[in-house]
């Protein structure tokens, strides 16, 4: 083969991409390439020309061989160019926000209660959610078969005797239980249940309970806290009646009633046309709820009330279903 033929595959070389080199490279140098079949041919050849053409094919050889090396190189440059062009990241570019969370209405709410009753130098106490019937219910002077207890209706758990605790009032024996003889100032936010499911009762809820023991506390002490604690919550000018009621763990017992804050006590659907929404229940402490607590009557008085968050967060915000608080939806929860 003539000088100018090699020629031709150098330059074809230079076109070619990938796919092509390695055709070329078969073509020329492989087990049956042509300069491969060359170089064999040249042991027919006699010595003077066989030296010749050994020396014009090897050289043929290194061109070319260097010439597919170099373009191999210059096709995996222009790769990663492209590549580079095409992977490019502008790093100026503003990031993609995180998007923060922030506390559940419910949180905030039960966040706010506390903080007003520490305040007023209240201490957080906290208790169990499965109770006993003892703690839940007996020893706050519901006896066995009492008609209140129906006001409670229990999840019972299967293994002896156990419930989950209907309201936070256990936590009263229990804090009791862990003070007597000396007094006591607590507030006990946490989770109750009871077998209750619509608009405006879930069956787990949470509650706030307060307890005061200490010589000398009266009516005029459950007034003037709770007044304070209301006046917190909706402001000064908001109105409260205490109204008679009943509990079998206080006597007297008195729900607490603030001014409609929708209408402006003139009626409406949220007040059920009364004018006054209900807020919490209370009471100075039944004697045998203090002797169950370890206290002697005789010596010591205290108040207690309890309040539902979930009611309260309802009224704060004008929420209009309960159930609403607990979906964990949220375009409702992004609104707080
Ligand atoms: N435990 C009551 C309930 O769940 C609420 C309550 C009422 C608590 C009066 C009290 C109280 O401490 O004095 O309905």
């Amino acid at each position: 083969m003539a000088d100018q033929d090699w020629q031709a595959y150098l330059e074809a070389i230079d076109q070619a991409d990938l796919t092509e080199l390695e055709a070329l490279r078969v073509e020329v140098l492989g087990r049956r390439g042509k300069l491969t079949e060359a170089l064999r041919a040249l042991s027919q050849l006699p010595p003077e020309a066989r030296r010749e053409s050994g020396q014009m094919l090897n050289r043929t050889k290194a061109a070319i061989e260097e010439r597919l090396m170099s373009r191999r190189q210059t096709l995996a440059e222009s790769a990663l160019v492209q590549r580079l062009a095409e992977e490019r990241v502008d790093l100026t570019l503003p990031g993609e926000p995180i998007a923060l969370g922030h506390p559940h209405p419910l949180a905030m709410i039960q966040e706010r209660l506390v903080s007003i009753f520490v305040a007023m130098g209240f201490q957080v106490a906290l208790g169990p959610e499965v109770e006993d019937d003892w703690h839940n219910f007996e020893a706050l002077n519901f006896p066995k078969d009492h008609p209140a207890r129906d006001m409670q209706d229990s999840f019972t758990l299967a293994s002896g005797g156990w419930l989950l605790r209907t309201h936070t009032s256990p936590v009263q024996i229990r804090a009791m239980r862990a003070s007597a003889p000396g007094p006591l100032r607590i507030i006990a936010p946490g989770r109750v249940y009871r077998r209750d499911d619509d608009a405006t009762h879930a069956s787990a809820f949470h509650q706030i309970e307060g307890l005061v023991v200490d010589h000398g506390v009266s009516m005029a002490h459950l007034k003037a806290t709770l007044a304070t604690f209301v006046r917190e919550l909706f402001g000064s000018k908001v109105a409260i009646r205490f109204r008679p009621s009943y509990f079998p763990f206080t006597e007297p017992s008195a729900e607490l009633d603030v001014g409609c804050l929708f209408c402006g006590q003139k009626g409406c659907v949220l007040c059920s046309e009364t004018g006054w929404l209900e807020v919490l229940g209370a009471g100075l402490v039944h004697p045998n709820v203090l002797l169950a607590g370890g206290y002697d009557p005789e010596a010591v008085t205290g108040f207690a009330f309890g309040l539902g968050i979930e009611r309260l967060t309802m009224l704060y915000y004008q929420i209009p279903d309960v159930r609403i608080l607990l979906q964990g939806d949220l375009q409702f929860l992004e609104q707080f």
